[in-house]
């Protein structure tokens, strides 16, 4: 099928996963959608059909979920201790490991990403993320607490907190990280106890899919687990909306973000959300200024742009101002856009035909406004989903380039003149998931980093992710963190027990 002309001789385990439709999993078994449909996932680098799955929709939906609150409510995964459910995890890290050339290559082909960073990047951090949280299963511990009940003199109670799973889970995640994004979701979740109905994105099924196989090789019991692919309008509302999830964590647009509140009031399930961004990355004059340029360009160049936490408004300090933009420029013009099987790729394509056309069109829109380009500016014309990076100047705060998420390979570098307007202006932005700082001023660095309203701020650094480092977003970036500890608060519910001794 449509794969990319390459130098890469594909793994035949992947080739063959994909000749083959696939089907979804539902209480331990792959089956057909009910409805027996099916849809096409796309290559992104040459714009051909790749693989066909199956495409769940409400029944499928319902199915599932049903499976996930059987395996909670009566399942052996209930029964399991801690450590037992934590060695299950860490034995999943394990098989991910073993595979990661199959997968690294499935998420290139899905996805569009550079081989050499699904390898070095994607991959690597969702093993790392499965044994960060397989060790906290045996950690999630309550309190006791001394009572003082004013009314009723003389009594003593033994108090204590005991932290549960929250229950059935329904995941819904985004194209841009396929795998990871499952990892993130799927680990605390399996840390903390839950079952779990995931629904990856339409757009790259094909690596939790994979994922899903190794579930029952770890010895994952029916049910815990349960792969819903299919649309969002059908698959993913459904699961929103069902009244037998306990809890819905979602990652990818603000506007979809809140259809998901909104679907969730039924049985007012929990509610956690990881959405967009346009995050300030701050250039100080004083900064070490080719650390500065290479992070500012791989701020808004890696993943292509499509990273929620992208630094897409790149302030600078007016006197370093030319130098950073020249610089940045050089950068963009030197990257060598291509099919991401290529090893000598640094920016694959755009994930769909969809996102070329929403990239473009922000292109258009702002340079109609009056912004430039320093470089890029256009598509580049052939196969493929393939976008020149692009710095745009002249840019006015109004401007729509400046406002909204782009989930592009395009940033605009705005000039300013003092820290009170800069953050002024960094901050005014209805999003606030990440900002980034260059200074050699250690005080001024922490100053301004206490002062953004975002929930990351790299300094000196940018895209730095770690299982134990907390992201989510302040403002309409999202409700809760994923990752490191904070994430288990969103999978585990406190039981207060009260005893009168
Ligand atoms: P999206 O928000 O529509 O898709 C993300 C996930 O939500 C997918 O699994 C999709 O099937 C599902 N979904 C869509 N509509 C749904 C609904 N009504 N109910 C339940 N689930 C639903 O994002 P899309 O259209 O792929 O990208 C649009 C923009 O969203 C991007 O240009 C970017 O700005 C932003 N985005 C942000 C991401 C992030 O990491 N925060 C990731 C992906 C997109
Ligand atoms: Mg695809």
């Amino acid at each position: 099928m449509g794969i990319a002309p390459s130098p890469i001789q594909i793994d035949s385990r992947v080739t063959d996963f994909i000749a083959k439709p696939r089907k979804m999993l539902i209480d331990g078994k792959w089956v057909n959608a009910v409805s027996g449909k099916t849809f096409p996932t796309y290559n992104p680098a040459t714009g051909e059909v790749l693989a066909q799955v199956a495409e769940g929709d409400r029944a499928d939906i319902d199915l599932a979920v049903k499976a996930a609150r059987k395996a909670f409510d009566s399942g052996p995964w209930s029964r399991m201790t801690a450590s037992e459910r934590g060695k299950l995890v860490w034995k999943l890290a394990d098989l991910l490991e073993e595979h990661m050339e199959e997968f690294a290559t499935l998420e290139t082909l899905d996805n569009g990403k550079p081989l050499t960073v699904a390898r070095a990047a994607d991959v690597p951090l969702a093993v790392d993320l499965f044994r960060y949280m397989a060790g906290w299963a045996t950690k999630l511990e309550g309190t006791t607490i001394p009572l003082s009940v004013p009314y009723t003199p003389g009594a003593i109670y033994h108090a204590y907190t005991l932290r549960e799973p929250v229950g059935v889970v329904g995941q819904i995640i985004p194209w841009n990280f396929p795998l990871l994004m499952a990892a993130w979701k799927l680990g605390p979740a399996l840390a903390s106890g839950c079952t779990v109905v995931l629904k990856p994105a339409e757009q790259t099924p094909l690596s939790a899919l994979r994922l899903g196989e190794l579930f029952a090789e770890a010895g994952f019991p029916d049910g815990v687990v349960n792969i819903v692919p299919g649309y969002g309008e059908t698959a993913g509302a459904a699961l929103a909306a069902h009244d037998l999830v306990d809890k819905i964590a979602f990652t990818g647009s603000t506007e979809v973000g809140k259809l998901i509140v909104h679907a969730a009031t039924g049985n007012l399930k929990k509610v956690s959300l990881e959405l967009g961004g346009k995050s300030p990355n701050v250039v100080f004059k004083d900064a070490d200024m080719d650390a500065a340029i290479a992070g500012a360009a791989s701020a808004i160049f890696f993943n292509h742009g499509q990273c929620c936490c992208a630094g897409s408004r790149l302030y600078v300090e007016r006197p370093a101002f030319d130098r950073v933009v020249e610089g940045v420029a050089s950068k963009a013009k030197k990257i060598k856009v291509g099919s991401g099987l290529d090893p000598a790729t640094h920016m694959g394509p755009l994930v769909s035909e969809e996102q070329l056309q929403r990239v473009c069109n922000y292109l258009e829109i702002g340079m109609a406004e009056g912004a430039k380009a320093a470089s890029g500016g256009r598509r580049i014309d052939g196969k493929g989903y393939f976008v020149e990076p692009t710095v745009l100047v002249e840019t006015k705060d109004y401007m729509k380039v400046v406002q909204e998420e782009i989930f592009g390979p395009v940033v605009a570098a705005i000039p300013f003149d003092n820290p009170e307007e800069l953050l002024t202006r960094a901050n005014d932005s209805v999003y606030g998931l990440a900002a980034g700082i260059w200074t050699h001023d250690v005080s001024k660095a922490h100053r301004t980093a206490a002062l953004l309203r975002a929930g990351t701020v790299w300094i000196n650094c940018y895209n730095i992710f770690d299982a134990a480092l907390p992201f989510g977003g302040y403002k309409q970036s999202g409700w809760g963190r994923e990752m490191g500890k904070d994430v288990l608060n969103l999978y585990t519910q406190t039981k207060a027990v009260c005893t009168r001794l």
